[in-house]
């Protein structure tokens, strides 16, 4: 209870390092963090589990396609399988391709302004919701090891950005069908295409892209261009969290979509 002289006494909803009263919020504050929680571990042990198959990750001409899972891209490993491969064969790694290339998704999205506050919330209580008391005795920031890193955002977003070219690259040659009229629309085609598609607007949408288009600009009437990117990016960057939930369930999907029909048990219909 907190008294300031002269004024009703109040009470505190909860303080750092052990909360008297956690909270006084009467909803049900616990169902955002409860579901972002349960989403991003889903995902996280799929993306675990797919990553280590090493196999039924590309469906190739045998089945008269060109798919490549976006788990495994680009697929740069020794272990790539016969037209999974970007022409760069790293001839050290012999392990699962995905292995050697995830790390820049997965820090690319780790590091990512929306999903540290959803992740900080559901997986650390730090805090669990708004007014809603941190579960942590401390809080240092993001100043001292190992948080720090999460300012490599940046690094990660130029990353990533090269990562979508080739996404974008194995979308265009999903429309090719070797064997099978040489080229055409599947069900396959389409769901590469809506990924890279997804996987743009994310990247587009990040906030290191916005300032990196718009950012330390004393006048834009100087600076048409940037003005010009920032206004385009300003409206995808306010549904950055949308555009983040989409994006990652779709890339599950799409590997789900991929492994189905590498494995013989779904066929890729031809749509035209
Ligand atoms: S802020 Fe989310 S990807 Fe950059």
């Amino acid at each position: 209870m907190t008294t300031v002289s002269g004024s009703t006494p109040v009470a505190v909803p909860g303080r750092r390092g052990g909360p008297d009263v956690m909270t006084l919020r009467q909803d049900r504050w616990w169902v955002q963090p409860l579901v972002i929680f349960s989403v991003l571990f889903a995902f996280v042990v799929y993306v675990t589990w797919a990553a280590f198959q090493n196999k039924n990750y590309y469906v190739g001409a045998a089945m008269h396609r060109d798919l490549l899972s976006p788990l495994y891209s680009p697929c740069i490993a020794n272990s790539c399988v016969p037209g999974a491969s970007h022409h760069v064969q790293l001839s050290w790694w012999n392990f699962s391709p995905a292995l050697l290339i995830l790390f820049i998704p997965g820090g690319f999205r780790l590091t990512c302004y929306y999903y540290r506050r959803s992740y900080y919330r559901a997986f650390w209580w730090s805090p669990p919701a708004c007014g809603v008391a941190d579960h942590h005795s401390k809080y240092t920031g993001e100043t001292r090891f190992p948080l720090i890193l999460q300012n490599s955002h940046r690094y990660f977003f130029y990353l990533a950005f090269l990562v979508n070219i080739v996404l974008t690259y194995d979308a265009i040659l999903a429309f090719s069908m070797p064997g099978a009229g040489g080229i055409g629309v599947s069900v396959g085609t389409i769901v590469l295409v809506v990924n890279a598609v997804l996987l743009w607007t994310y990247t587009l949408s990040c906030h290191a892209c916005r300032h990196l288009c718009g950012g330390s600009v004393r006048s834009f009437s100087k600076h048409p261009i940037r003005q010009r990117l920032w206004k385009f990016l300003t409206p995808l960057n306010a549904k950055h969290m949308q555009i983040a939930w989409v994006s990652l369930i779709f890339v599950a999907i799409t590997d789900v979509y991929v492994r189905l029909v590498a494995s013989g048990a779904i066929t890729d219909y031809k749509l035209f």
